[in-house]
């Protein structure tokens, strides 16, 4: 297990653009585990390399509801499918404690490559759909607190500046 530590927002980290990968190797698949082995322990349905401060285009997902299949997104692009928008209260590993509704496209293309470096394309929906949509906003340095007016984004940063700001509970 290791898990790694989650950048929180508004830590100027999680707007630094992400690299694309070149190097299907094993510093790539030791990234991967460390990413899922994160996501899983949150928990959390979805991570982006930033957020563990990788500035990487690299995302893991898992929307399942038995928690065991993993996906892996390297390089991904998102076509949108034109049917609609739809909007789905999201949440954010970066963002604790705050969830907020994001009008995103229904229905999307995602061309990608796996951990070898194979090209593959997925049509994506539902949770799918919003949760890659969600991660790829963050290897481009966005966060979804950008989608709120900026009251509402502020509000959001002074809570977490102040809630990191205060010491961890002691436990005995
Ligand atoms: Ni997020």
């Amino acid at each position: 297990m290791s898990a790694r530590k989650i950048l929180i927002y508004p830590d100027p980290r999680l707007r630094t653009p992400c690299e694309p990968v070149a190097e299907f190797d094993q510093a790539l698949e030791s990234l991967v585990k460390d990413m899922a082995d994160t996501m899983y322990d949150a928990p959390g349905i979805g991570l982006a390399a930033i957020q563990i401060n990788v500035h990487k285009r690299v995302i893991v997902m898992d929307v399942s509801e038995s928690r065991n299949q993993l996906q892996v997104f390297v390089n991904p692009e998102i076509f949108d499918l034109n049917q609609g928008t739809r909007e789905v209260e999201e949440g954010c590993l970066s963002v604790p404690g705050f969830f907020v509704p994001v009008k995103r496209p229904e229905k999307v293309l995602v061309k990608a490559q796996d951990i070898q470096g194979n090209h593959f394309e997925l049509e994506a929906d539902e949770m799918t759909a919003v949760c890659i949509q969600h991660e790829v906003d963050h290897l481009d340095g966005k966060v979804f607190v950008d989608y709120l007016s900026r009251m509402k984004r502020e509000r959001i940063r002074d809570k977490l500046v102040k809630s990191q700001a205060e010491p961890e509970a002691r436990v005995a």
